[in-house]
């Protein structure tokens, strides 16, 4: 008896974390006894077909690239890689297997059993935090189209494709849950995902950082550092949601995701690996020496600072206002949690507690303990920045160990910000506030400036040949799927 019990459930294991590959749709969410959800699928399957056709990457549409395609969603082994071409990846939805008997881990329905279906009484606010984290995902692949023609090697070239298919996963990910959980507007929702476009006038994306440019490729690795993140730092506090079809979502599509962050890490690491090697093989002491390292082909330090600046603060922006009701409604029904709420010691309520905001006080920046129901936003701000301080210790060991006298900082939460606390006033990279007539005088020393723009653009030559990597950056440690460094990642000529 035990025995069988435990077999059953061994079997109903397998089937969760085994993806079906029979049906169009891949899926371990049993869409082959779902017929309405697959038909609705189906019936939005051409729209996304169209859109990764006008909107997805330009170019090698036909090549076959190295892709990884998840089959399971355990986490030891759950990636195969082969060669496909991108139209004919095999777009799915992904759930983390249910977890027994979990709980809704935070807010004032702590304790109470995770929900299974959309509770009645925020299904506004549910939809509005997935059409939010969805509209995102066809995004970046937007912004990111025009990349192929300038990738510095087909090792990176294969990583963007990789990136790109997998935002596409993630879009399909939250059309699933528009649309078997909110019917008919959850059907429009899922529509209008496929509607609005990167930086269009009429129908732009939702948030600020989604609508800008991706125009080169230090700009690709900077908004996988740092945009991707974000992405991350919202993905772990919607899947703390209680409602569980949501937190098992999130968890998977958080495996995938981590890639995408080492993408932009290791790309800045090798960028400026390539630079301080360039700089000591021609003898230059002064990091900020620009014309002269330029001259050598490669990224000056001060620039990569610059771009730093501009995607870490766009990506801050992303954490709305700092004190915020309806964060603090969202964690109080259960929608959205903490960064690792579940490991946090404390009441889970928040309802007497409170937490230190940087605010302006009589034109100064001061810390102000907040409510903490209300300061949601910029305690997960707070842990995103603990997060991208990592990334920024690796590149300045490599900058030491070559030994240069130069670190790259994350600015002040003050400078250059368009939502929240400071985006009315103007303040250095130092924090020190400054008024309008010193910022346009001085904003290029911070951000990219129209001319580092085009030197970073002319360095933007493609290379295409196997196992060669443009001038700029330095080839990774270890390829793709311990592949060796002359594996032929993208085949462009089919
Ligand atoms: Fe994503
Ligand atoms: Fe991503």
């Amino acid at each position: 008896m035990t025995e069988n019990v435990s077999n059953v459930s061994k079997e109903h294991a397998m089937n969760i974390m085994n993806v079906d590959y029979s049906t169009k749709i891949p899926n371990n969410v049993n869409l082959s006894e779902d017929r309405q959800v697959l038909k609705a699928l189906e019936g939005w399957h051409p729209g996304y077909m169209n859109w990764w056709g006008d909107m997805g990457p330009e170019g090698f549409q036909q090549s076959l690239v190295y892709l990884r395609t998840a089959y399971s969603v355990d986490p030891r082994g759950w990636a195969k890689f082969d060669y496909v071409k991108m139209p004919d990846y095999r777009w799915g939805i992904l759930l983390a297997p249910q977890e027994e008997n979990r709980v809704i881990p935070f807010g004032e329905h702590f304790g109470e059993p995770a929900w299974q279906e959309v509770p009645g009484e925020h299904r506004a606010m549910l939809r509005r935090l997935i059409v939010i984290q969805g509209d995102t995902e066809p995004a970046s692949v937007e912004q990111q189209r025009h990349l192929g023609k300038t990738a510095p090697s087909l090792y990176d070239l294969r990583n963007l494709f990789q990136v790109n298919v997998e935002e596409g996963r993630h879009l399909w990910a939250m059309v699933y849950l528009l649309q078997k959980y909110f019917g008919r507007d959850g059907r429009e929702e899922a529509d209008d995902l496929l509607r609005r476009r990167s930086g269009d006038a009429d129908s732009p994306r939702m948030l600020g950082a989604f609508n800008e440019a991706t125009p080169d490729w230090l700009s690709f690795f900077m908004f996988t550092y740092f945009t991707d993140r974000d992405g991350k730092m919202q993905l772990h506090s919607l899947a703390q949601s209680g409602f569980d079809p949501l937190s098992r979502t999130c968890r998977f599509m958080l495996t995938e995701e981590a890639h995408h962050m080492f993408v932009g890490e290791t790309g800045i690491s090798r960028v400026v690996q390539r630079t301080v090697e360039a700089m000591k093989a021609a003898g230059i002491s002064d990091p900020n020496d620009v014309a002269k390292v330029r001259a050598l082909g490669v990224v000056d330090l001060p620039t990569i600072q610059k771009k730093l600046n501009l995607h870490y603060t766009l990506s801050l922006d992303l954490f709305g206002s700092e004190v915020s009701t309806n964060a603090a409604n969202a964690f109080n029904a259960g929608i959205k949690g903490r960064f690792h709420e579940t490991q946090i010691k404390d009441d889970h309520r928040l309802q007497n507690s409170t937490y230190p905001v940087l605010k302006l006080v009589n034109g100064e920046i001061k810390r102000v303990d907040e409510p903490a129901l209300t300061a949601l936003n910029m305690r997960l701000r707070d842990d995103y920045t603990q997060d991208c301080v990592k990334g920024l210790l690796r590149w300045n060991k490599i900058i030491s160990t070559a030994g240069y006298d130069f670190k790259l900082t994350l600015p002040n939460v003050a400078f250059h910000r368009q939502i929240g606390e400071f985006k009315d006033i103007h303040a250095t990279p130092d924090g020190v506030l400054i008024d309008d007539a010193t910022w346009n005088k001085r904003k290029g020393e911070w951000l990219p400036s129209t001319d580092d723009g085009d030197f970073i653009a002319s360095l933007m030559i493609p290379v295409t040949e196997v196992g060669e990597f443009a001038s700029w950056i330095s080839p990774p440690k270890v390829g793709i799927d311990n592949k060796p460094g002359d594996f032929e990642y993208v085949k462009i000529e089919t």
